[in-house]
């Protein structure tokens, strides 16, 4: 349970983003300027407790350049969260988090992620199973956001009501999705509520992030614990450093963090075992800010494979 104990504050965090945060990813920005903490994508425990069970694993590998690490977890069956986070300590993770504000409608119709946020119920089940699970080896957290349709702050105290070790909030309510600011004053008001609620849970405030001074500057004005950062990273993979070497960096250098990305990806999961294509999600990041990245961009998104676009960018290095 002393993975909280010698993090700084505040500490900062690499968000879940499905098909971004994977083990090469975290390997990549730990090399650049590691984050106090990363979190694995959401992984399915439902998918993962049955015989589709090898397709998921390799959203779960680690390696020790990235610790420590939280597996996030989402699911509807209570003894699947008992099940996966049992497992987890042994796999290397440091920290069990159950994700509860995911708003994409394929999740929330099933009634998983941000639609728990409207049935306490499931919510409380989870919890204790993933407790249960965790025996008391592995920190247990959740991730939402403010409110399903509205603002409800109500939601944030039956959170803290669970005593939970960290308590991750996004600004803006499931409806909102990405459309308005995410919205740090009701992140600090649960400052405050957890004070009086369950004063060791940290709270982890995210939302719109462009900068680690940015960061700081919002953990100081609300008293967070932690701030955490998504889409931050796609603009500059050293977000977390103290300096912005990134805006330093030209075509060669960038180019080569992304060969390196790339040689990572197909070492780390053989060509086959994950998907060339949301590799594409990269490509703003590391073909930018030079002269023809526009067209090399526009390359780049026609390769069909990681091979492909190793040639690519291989032969265009100088
Ligand atoms: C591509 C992508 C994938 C995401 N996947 C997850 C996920 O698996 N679990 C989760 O809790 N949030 C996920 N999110 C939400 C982020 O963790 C974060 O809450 C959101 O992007 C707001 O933070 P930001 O403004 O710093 O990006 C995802 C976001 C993006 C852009």
């Amino acid at each position: 349970m002393n993975l909280f104990e010698n993090l700084p504050k505040p500490f900062f965090v690499l968000a879940p983003m499905d098909d971004v945060t994977d083990t090469v990813f975290r390997q990549i920005v730990a090399d650049c300027a590691k984050p106090d903490l990363s979190f694995t994508e959401f992984v399915n425990v439902d998918g993962l407790q049955s015989p589709g069970r090898a397709h998921l694993l390799p959203k779960l590998r680690i390696s020790d350049k990235e610790k420590p690490v939280i597996a996030q977890l989402w699911g509807l069956k209570p003894e699947n969260f008992y099940k996966t986070a049992k497992e987890l300590a042994s796999m290397g993770f440091a920290g069990v988090d159950l994700n509860m504000g995911c708003p994409v409608k394929t999740v929330v119709k099933n009634g998983a992620c941000a639609a728990l946020i409207n049935n306490r119920e499931l919510a409380t089940e989870i919890i204790e199973a993933a407790r249960e699970g965790a025996g008391g080896s592995l920190p247990v957290s959740v991730k939402t956001r403010v409110g399903f349709t509205t603002v409800d702050m109500g939601w944030l105290e039956f959170l803290l009501s669970k005593k939970l070790n960290m308590l991750s909030i996004h600004g803006r309510t499931a409806k909102q999705m990405s459309k308005v600011p995410a919205d740090w004053d009701l992140i600090g008001r649960a400052v405050g509520l957890r004070d009086s609620l369950s004063p060791a849970t940290l709270i982890v405030g995210n939302g719109d992030v462009l900068s680690r001074i940015q960061g700081e500057e919002l953990a100081k004005k609300h008293g967070l614990d932690g701030i955490m950062i998504g889409r931050g990273i796609f603009h500059d993979p050293f977000i977390f450093s103290q300096s912005r070497p990134w805006e330093g960096w030209g075509e060669t250098k960038r180019l080569q963090l992304f060969i390196k990305h790339i040689e990572l990806f197909l070492k780390t999961y053989g060509g086959s075992e994950r998907k060339f294509e949301p590799l594409r999600k990269f490509c703003k990041t590391y073909i930018n800010g030079f002269e023809g990245a526009a067209e090399l961009r526009a390359e780049f998104m026609l390769a069909k494979s990681a091979a492909e676009a190793l040639e690519l960018l291989r032969g265009r290095r100088r």
